[in-house]
């Protein structure tokens, strides 16, 4: 499946994250807990420079909370300052700012070096379509900043948004890359809802994900569907998807079964967090 997307807007808008890094001390890069892989954006890499980086796996809720703990001593190794987030309950957000003063130490040290003082931090905080960072600046800045929305690739202008005395962010508006190198990357994208589903074959994406639950989270299915499955039972995803449908009587009018609601049930269950705490990926992977 082509998982590409990339408008015009993503273009512009990455031209002007170029220019404004010169503007900031930091950058503070939202990643989605069950992807943080796919959704690094290695775009951010090649402009970032020196600049100290604060890796947020946001939707921490969301994922494997063992794997979580994986990931953040996996960036921690890699020289970033880490921490999970759910932005929605606000978990996680009240030791951001000490983690913050801590990535800009150097600076803020300089900075009292040459008696300047009170001179806020500005951090850029960046990340893909969808991955809450409207959410986040909402929950961090404690008011309504920023607008929410469901839909990816919505385009904001620049936005300086100030927290308090020491930091103020510049918010971005949510892009993806030109080309993905891994098919997995976009199949990953799109399972978490960063890519227009428009674009999607929804059928193929929701029977690769069954696919995965069956040989990683088993007991997700078992428990959302009521599907026993065990050692012996050696079930195909097909298998499952026709299962889904017969226990949640998904049918067309002439009795047969729904597939395409089928497949827009389990896509829907997976992102609502109906099936659970689900990792796609984990630093194992990368061994
Ligand atoms: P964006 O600016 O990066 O595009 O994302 P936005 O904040 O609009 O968030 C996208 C969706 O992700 C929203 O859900 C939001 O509530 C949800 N979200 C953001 N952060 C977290 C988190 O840490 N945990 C969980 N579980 N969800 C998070 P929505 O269904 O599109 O909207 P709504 O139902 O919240 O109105």
């Amino acid at each position: 499946m082509n998982y590409q997307w990339y408008p015009g807007h993503m273009t512009k808008a990455f031209r002007q994250m170029k220019e404004d890094i010169k503007l900031i001390d930091l950058v503070i890069e939202l990643l989605d807990a069950r992807i943080p892989v796919s959704s690094k954006n290695p775009d951010i890499d090649k402009i970032a420079g020196n600049k100290p980086r604060v890796v947020l796996l946001n939707k921490s809720d969301m994922a494997d909370k063992r794997v979580n703990r994986l990931w953040i001593e996996y960036f921690k190794e890699k020289s970033f300052y880490a921490s999970e987030t759910d932005s929605r309950s606000g978990d996680g957000l009240k030791t951001l700012n000490a983690l913050v003063k801590e990535a800009c130490s150097e600076k803020l040290e300089r900075d009292k070096r040459r008696g300047i003082l009170n001179r806020p931090l500005r951090a850029m905080v960046v990340g893909i379509p969808n991955v809450g960072k409207s959410t986040f600046i909402n929950s961090f800045a404690k008011k309504a900043v920023a607008k929410t929305g469901n839909k990816p690739g919505v385009t904001k202008g620049k936005q300086w948004i100030r927290l308090n005395k020491t930091l103020e962010l510049l918010d971005t508006p949510g892009i993806l890359w030109p080309k993905f190198e891994d098919e997995k990357v976009g199949e990953h994208l799109a399972l978490t809802g960063s890519i227009n589903d428009d674009i999607l074959d929804m059928g193929e994406l929701s029977a690769g994900l069954v696919d995965f639950l069956l040989k990683n989270y088993p007991d997700a299915l078992q428990k959302r569907y009521g599907i026993e499955i065990n050692e012996d039972t050696a079930y195909q995803k097909y298998d499952i998807i026709e299962k889904i449908g017969n226990i949640k009587s998904i049918y067309c009018k002439g009795g047969e079964i729904d597939y395409n609601r089928v497949y827009n049930m389990v896509l829907d269950d997976f992102r609502s967090g109906r099936l659970g705490r689900i990792s796609l990926e984990t630093p194992e992977e990368l061994k």
